[in-house]
């Protein structure tokens, strides 16, 4: 039996206020947009007419301007998990017309499956494929998709002919099983399949939206001085701890964070000779990965996404055959899967909103209140990996801000997870030392020269117990923040 086909708008219109949907995609990759487009404006219509219209949302991770920024303009959104990154989203949030709340990435998919969270009423799926019996080809993102679409009582799937057919067996394509039932993953290794390159569903549950849609990445910012040197900073690490026989010389595979400094820290480790090709086992695979599959710097890579620029994702389709040979998407219970984490041994590369000195690391609220992305999955690779690297320029908004502080405002990976901290000054390995080794380390290796003297006060004035914070300053850069727009004229 042929699948049922409608317009956005059509389908836009089986979602009633109050309904709970579930996106498909991880970041802007494997997002729906026209769906999301005209609930957006179905939510205007309805608001316009007095009724109301809000929706709870279900992730991958971040998405689009046509999933996060459209509904938060629309005001249509009751509440949203997980991480989340568009300016209209955020101010939304940070405003309070949004509840968020900011959960693991790996943990949500089991999350939604014990229904912790209520029912997931629609699913709205990008796909580079659909069958009338009911196989589902996701694009380039895979998130939670499987679980959405098992727990959905519809399923929308965004048909989207820019994603060639041929996309079919990127994926890696299947769901953990709950406790009591859950058994070991399987996967051992960076290439290892284990589920389907499909995910079935019943296609009674499918509704089929045909759309043109390109992707809405935007890509990096340009590597410049001081993102370079803390790539530097990391391959002159990892070459040391190579030689010392800690990191062996086949190397272990590497995850690294989202955003521009990741991208950064992967094109300096590409160009480091003494570091031998890798594998990469990871949440968002960006452009420089790709980068360096077409160099052979990268010989293998497992993520959850492509999130990378349009003229990266163009080369990708030129190139298809030889990117599928490289490339694995996996749902994020097992891109982000701490026990696969341990077992292979991955070197996750994070990086932080700001750290303390004694190596606690908040990663999404500003000034301990205003959320910016969210974790994502750094609390995943965090806890679990064989090596926890946090990164960071040392300051931020023109030198006002020092990433570096006496306490966090906010604590997302704490002093116990936390190995090894890295800015463009420096090295600081915490590993072995006790919390007034760590801050002094810290403080010599990793802060701008200009808050060190601030710092080391905070230090010599602290308790004289075990963590030596002084709880009379612990907050006073943030303050002199707050107050004068500058975190140099804390009063410690
Ligand atoms: N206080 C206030 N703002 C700060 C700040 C601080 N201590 N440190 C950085 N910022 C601001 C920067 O100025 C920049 O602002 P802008 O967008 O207005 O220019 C913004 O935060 C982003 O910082 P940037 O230096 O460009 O780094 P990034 O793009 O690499 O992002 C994080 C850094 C922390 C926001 C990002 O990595 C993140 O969301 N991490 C949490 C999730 C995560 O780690 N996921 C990976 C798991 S696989």
């Amino acid at each position: 039996m042929a699948l049922k086909r409608m317009t956005a708008h059509e389908a836009a219109r089986l979602i009633k206020d109050g309904d709970n949907v579930g996106f498909s995609g991880f970041t802007h990759a494997g997002c729906p947009k026209a769906v999301p487009r005209a609930l957006a404006a179905l939510a205007e219509e309805e608001h316009a007419a007095g009724r109301p219209f809000k929706i709870g949302m279900f992730t991958g991770a971040s998405t689009g301007d046509s999933i996060d920024g459209a509904l938060a303009r629309a005001g249509a959104v009751k509440f949203r998990t997980p991480y989340q990154t568009t300016g209209d989203m955020r101010a939304a949030i940070n405003a309070g017309q949004v509840e968020y709340f900011d959960v693991h990435l790996s943990t949500l998919a089991q999350d939604l499956r014990y229904g912790f969270y209520g029912p997931v009423d629609v699913a709205i799926i990008e796909a580079c494929d659909v069958t009338d019996d009911g196989q589902i080809v996701p694009t380039v993102g895979v998130g939670i998709s499987p679980t959405l679409c098992r727990l959905a009582g519809t399923v929308i799937v965004e048909l989207n002919s820019r994603h060639p057919r041929e996309l079919r067996g990127i994926h890696d394509l299947t769901q953990i099983a709950d406790p009591p039932n859950r058994r070991d993953t399987g996967i051992t290794g960076v290439r290892d399949r284990i589920g389907k390159d499909h995910i079935a569903v019943g296609p009674a549950k499918i509704v089929v939206v045909e759309v043109d849609e390109p992707n809405e990445g935007s890509g990096f910012a340009p590597v410049d001085e001081v993102t370079h040197r803390i790539g530097e900073n990391v391959a002159r690490f990892f070459v040391a701890e190579m030689k010392t026989g800690r990191i062996p010389t086949s190397f272990l595979p590497i995850q690294s964070g989202v955003g521009n400094i990741a991208n950064a820290v992967l094109a300096a480790l590409a160009e480091c000779p003494d570091i031998p090709d890798l594998e990469v086992y990871t949440e968002v695979i960006q452009d420089a990965v790709i980068d360096m599959l077409e160099s052979g710097r990268v010989r293998f890579a497992s993520g959850s996404s492509l999130t990378v620029s349009n003229p990266c994702m163009d080369r990708i389709y030129a190139r298809l055959p030889f990117f599928k040979e490289r490339i694995l998407l996996r749902t994020t219970e097992f891109s982000n899967n701490p026990e696969i984490v341990r077992r292979l041994g991955i070197i996750a590369m994070n990086t932080a909103l700001e750290a303390d000195i004694f190596g606690n690391v908040n990663s999404t609220n500003v000034m301990g209140s205003k959320i910016m992305n969210g974790v994502g999955g750094s609390g995943d690779f965090t806890r679990a990996a064989y090596q926890s690297i946090f990164l960071t320029p040392s300051t931020a908004k023109g030198g006002k801000i020092s990433a570096f502080v006496p306490m966090v405002s906010h604590t997302d990976h704490s002093e116990h997870d936390v190995k090894v901290v890295i800015s463009e000054y420096g090295v600081a390995d915490l590993r072995g030392k006790s919390p007034r080794q760590r801050a002094e380390t810290i403080i010599e290796n990793c802060v701008h020269p200009d808050y060190r003297p601030l710092l080391r006060a905070c230090l010599d004035s602290g308790a004289k117990g075990h963590t030596p914070v002084n709880l009379h300053t612990a907050f006073a850069f943030h303050k002199a923040f707050m107050e004068t727009g500058d975190m140099h004229n804390a009063e410690v």
